[in-house]
């Protein structure tokens, strides 16, 4: 499973990512271009005492002679920090003056009055250094080479001033807004930490909307949905509480009357005057084994519906034979004939085999019981235009105005016979539902009686 990630990590990374970014390459370009015009100054510096230097290079007759006074020298030479060296050098004569160790520039690649920069290492030290070419003499019979070096102390410690000029005001910006940040995604956050804390406080039975006055817009977006959340846990609690109400209704009347006549039952001295009572505590025992075997079912299509379904391909056909044979005989104990009609091949649904049996029971229960007694029954499997169970009798049929109500939950037309509780046509439609099944109910033989048919969606059938 996926660590969850962090809401203020994720925007603090991604605010301050970028802003690092642009701080990093501010600093370096700053850096790097105050470090070129320093160094350009510098190296200017270096040319100037090269030039200088270059004055004091004579030509007499043909030789070339480079005179500086040595409290000159000491003058050139002194520096706080760094240590200066320089090299007179004539082309013909060799070394006139200055350093021997400092290293010389190629000759070939400077020109005339021209300086040449470069790096190089006297007595273990780095140095910078400029070359100039310089002509004395009248005929151009001798080039002189000045060269003057210097340490680099001065430069590294300039590198590192600019370097703090520049790196010390960028460190203090990215902690002033990395602050602000912090202290913003945090203030940003407070609403969802505050619905967070106010909801871990509810009871688990206050199911009233949450308060979004003072809740920022788009929090309010999480709101509104807990609140629609709330509101169907609250109506389907109703509907529950309801159910379990209705329920605990239907089994006190048997169980109350079961209670009547073991007492009656007990107050008898002889088996034949028991009789009756034993009748009538079967009869309750009946009703309450009816009752819970239906409740049962109810909760057994009702979790189906709410889990993954392991359906599987069922023949109606056979199904439906199967079902009519085990009804037979209740429908004899009222002379009514059942009749079956389907094609030869089978008829696929994909669904659960022990659902689809309870729907069709159901169907056929009601149409024994409240059909008419020496009438007629009619179970048909249709195969197209889509696969189609048809339950038909010749009874009173069902009034128009009552056809939505038959599948509500323990509804029962007054003055039905029998003792039914209710739920029957309710688990029909919660299986066909299921089944992603519609269900037509009409008039049946000759416009009287009852007609049910239960369409299966094609998607359904194989
Ligand atoms: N084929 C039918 N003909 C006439 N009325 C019917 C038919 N089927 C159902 N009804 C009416 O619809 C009502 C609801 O039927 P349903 O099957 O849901 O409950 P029940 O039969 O009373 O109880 P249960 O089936 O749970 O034992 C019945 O009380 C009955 O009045
Ligand atoms: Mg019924």
């Amino acid at each position: 499973m996926r660590k969850p990630q962090s809401l203020r990590a994720q925007l603090l990374s991604r605010l301050t990512l970028p802003l690092l970014i642009v701080v990093v390459l501010d600093a370096s370009v700053s850096y790097y271009v105050a470090l070129h015009y320093a160094d350009q100054a510098y190296d200017s510096w270096l040319l100037d005492s090269a030039k200088s230097l270059a004055q004091e290079v004579k030509a007499q007759k043909d030789k070339v002679t480079f005179e500086l006074p040595p409290i000159a020298v000491e003058v050139f030479r002194w520096d706080a920090m760094d240590k200066t060296f320089f090299k007179v050098e004539s082309l013909s004569a060799g070394i006139i003056a200055g350093d021997k160790g400092l290293p010389s520039p190629s000759i070939t690649a400077i020109g005339r009055d021209e300086a040449i920069y470069s790096d190089g290492e006297i007595q273990g030290q780095k140095v910078r250094i400029v070359s100039v070419l310089t002509t004395p003499t009248a005929d151009d019979t001798d080039d002189v080479l000045i060269s003057v070096a210097e340490t680099l102390h001065k430069r590294r410690s300039m590198m590192n001033e600019i370097l703090l000029a520049v790196v010390l005001p960028q460190l203090l910006l990215v902690l002033i807004t990395g602050f602000h940040i912090w202290t913003g995604i945090n203030r940003g956050l407070s609403p969802l930490n505050d619905l967070a804390k106010l909801i871990a406080q509810r009871s688990a039975r206050d199911l009233n909307p949450i308060a979004d006055t003072g809740v920022p817009l788009e929090v309010r977006a999480l709101t509104h949905t807990i609140n629609a959340l709330l509101h169907r846990l609250g109506s389907n609690l109703k509907t529950q509480q309801r159910f379990i109400e209705n329920a605990a209704h239907q089994l006190r009347t048997p169980l109350a009357g079961l209670k009547v006549q073991a007492e009656r039952a007990l107050l008898a001295d002889k088996l034949e005057t028991m009789k009756p009572a034993l009748a009538h505590m079967k009869n309750s025992a009946d009703r309450v084994a009816h009752l819970s075997t239906q409740l049962l079912v109810l909760a057994k299509s009702e979790s189906l519906s709410q889990s993954a379904r392991e359906f599987s391909a069922i023949d109606l056909v056979s199904l439906a034979r199967d079902c009519c044979m085990d009804w037979v005989p209740k429908a004899l104990e009222r002379n009514i004939e059942v009749g079956f009609d389907a094609p030869k091949a089978p008829v696929l649904v994909i669904g659960d085999e022990t659902l689809l049996r309870e729907l069709l029971s159901n169907l056929l229960d009601n149409a024994i019981c409240y059909g008419n007694p020496e009438g007629h029954i009619s179970v048909k499997i249709e195969a197209t235009p889509e696969p189609n169970l048809i339950v038909e009798d010749d009874g009173p049929g069902i009034q128009v105005n009552e056809a939505d109500k038959i599948f509500e939950r323990f509804y029962r037309i007054p003055g039905s016979r029998g003792e039914g509780c209710g739920l029957g046509l309710a688990i029909v439609k919660e299986i066909a539902d299921l089944h992603a099944a519609r269900i037509i109910i009409g008039p049946g033989y000759a416009g009287c009686g009852t007609r049910i048919d239960v369409v299966f969606e094609s998607r359904f059938a194989t």
